[in-house]
């Protein structure tokens, strides 16, 4: 596992970025696995920075994000269709037909989560997934005591989670209580991982994903398990780790980064 803390949400952001342009220019077809959030916010912005000042291309990429609210319309303005289309797609040259987003009101629910893990073995699997992290340690909507190799399927949101999550709704009795969300299993099949924290209220979860014992209590844990994951995250998420990287940052001062495998 690397670790890269990057001084602030911004240079955090454009080293995300810069990984996926970088895969994107030499695999131009990449299947790439998104996430929604605040988090990857800046992560996005600098991507249609890249398309529009630079060309960056988007026109063979292929996307699979991560999870979905059950009940919401691919229209209603909190659903993640909805976040992505704002976000990302409408600023870029993606196809449509190219975008996959789990579909939040599929009449047999079951069914499409079965054939969204076809989907993706179908597409060659995904090339870089990009994750957030719950300040509960979930990744996606895999909540604490999601099974380690699961599998899409429809996850109960934590209160945790809800409460979160309500900052985007009128209030926290708006907030869906379920979501078809990729398992951990599917996300630990992605060739690479890059998993984004910004701030003090990830500091916990990012000091026990990174130091703690594999654990289905922090699903986020389980990226240690996996050959290629990159942390990125800003000082503030840093603070709690107690291994060497405060005090290289301090060393770096000026430069700001520290990253360590
Ligand atoms: P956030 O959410 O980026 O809005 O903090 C991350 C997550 O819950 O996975």
């Amino acid at each position: 596992m690397e670790v890269i803390v990057e001084k602030n949400y911004e240079e955090m952001s454009k080293i995300a970025a810069e990984l996926i342009a970088e895969l994107i220019k030499n695999k131009p077809n990449a299947v790439i696995g998104l996430a929604t959030g605040s988090t990857p916010l800046g992560t996005y912005n600098e991507l249609i920075r890249m398309h529009k000042e630079e060309g960056l291309d988007f026109s063979k990429v292929i996307t699979f994000n991560l999870d979905e609210y059950v009940g919401l319309h691919p229209c209603h303005s909190r659903s993640y269709h909805y976040f992505m289309k704002e976000n990302l797609f409408k600023h870029i040259n993606i196809k449509p037909e190219n975008t996959h987003v789990p579909d939040g009101i599929a009449p047999d629910i079951l069914k499409f989560c079965e054939q969204y893990e076809n989907d993706i073995k179908n597409a060659g699997s995904i090339d870089i997934q990009l994750l957030g992290i719950g300040s509960n340690g979930h990744i996606a909507f895999n909540e604490p005591g999601s099974s380690l190799g699961s599998t899409t399927r429809v996850k109960t949101l934590d209160s945790k989670t809800i409460e979160d999550n309500a900052r985007f709704f009128d209030n926290r009795d708006e907030v869906p209580k379920y979501a078809i969300t990729m398992g951990i299993g599917t996300i630990m099949g992605a060739k690479k991982l890059i998993l984004l924290a910004s701030g003090k209220n990830k500091a916990s979860a990012i000091a026990t994903t990174v130091e703690g014992p594999i654990t289905a209590m922090v699903p986020a844990t389980i990226v240690q398990l996996h050959p290629k994951a990159i942390i990125i995250i800003d000082k503030l998420a840093a603070t709690k780790l107690t291994r060497e990287f405060p005090a290289v940052l301090g060393t770096l001062q000026g430069k700001g980064r520290a990253r360590d495998n």
